[in-house]
């Protein structure tokens, strides 16, 4: 069984026909961290106090993505981090640790982009599928998992795991026009 590619390969790759458009996947770098952050503070503070009555704190983040068993991805626009994914390989599942569009990227086919990419990693390590927790709150997300095939596992406290087997054929990259189509 092969592993996620390590923090030291770093993949890197663009949809070639769309490049001056659409996002490039990059592996995670130091100066990538601020943004990284930034947004996720801004898409989930409200989020985790309405799950948890918790206020929203960095370091929690800061140590996943740096947590040396996760691998993380930034997609890029130009200069710019409109997204990302943190994930972790828990057995034959590539687990989801975090998955973040920009506020003013969200709705425009990025968040579909990222969980093909994750799903295409899952097919190039031959595993079984993908996994994720949602907050009981996030309605938005859970909406957004459950329109591209993922089902509800279980409830764990305010947590709510899902689930997709990933196969080969129906979850290879979408032809280029569907992504022209988006951005
Ligand atoms: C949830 C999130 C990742 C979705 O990303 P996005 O870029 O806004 O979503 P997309 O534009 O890629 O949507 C893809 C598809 O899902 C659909 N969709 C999105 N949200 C949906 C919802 N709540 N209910 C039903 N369908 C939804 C879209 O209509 C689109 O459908 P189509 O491909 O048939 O046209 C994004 O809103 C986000 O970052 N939210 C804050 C962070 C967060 O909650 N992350 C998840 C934590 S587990």
């Amino acid at each position: 069984m092969q592993r996620l590619p390590t923090k030291r390969l770093s993949a890197s790759s663009a949809y070639a026909p769309l490049a001056m458009s659409a996002p490039r996947f990059e592996g995670l770098t130091r100066g990538d961290i601020a943004p990284v952050l930034r947004m996720t503070r801004e898409n989930m503070s409200s989020i985790l106090l309405s799950a948890w009555g918790l206020e929203w704190s960095d370091e929690t983040l800061l140590d996943a993505i740096l947590d040396r068993s996760t691998y993380t991805e930034v997609a890029r626009l130009g200069k710019e981090i409109v997204g990302y994914f943190t994930v972790d390989q828990k057995g034959e599942y590539v687990f989801i640790v975090s998955l973040q569009v920009r506020r003013d990227w969200q709705g425009k086919g990025l968040g579909k982009l990222m969980v093909d990419r994750i799903e295409d990693l899952v097919l190039m390590a031959g595993l079984e599928g993908v996994e994720l927790c949602v907050q009981t709150t996030n309605e938005t997300a859970r909406g957004f998992y459950e329109h591209l095939d993922y089902r509800f596992v279980s409830k764990v406290r305010n947590n709510l795991l899902m689930r997709k087997a990933v196969q080969e054929a129906s979850n290879a990259l979408p032809p280029p026009l569907l992504l022209a189509n988006s951005f």
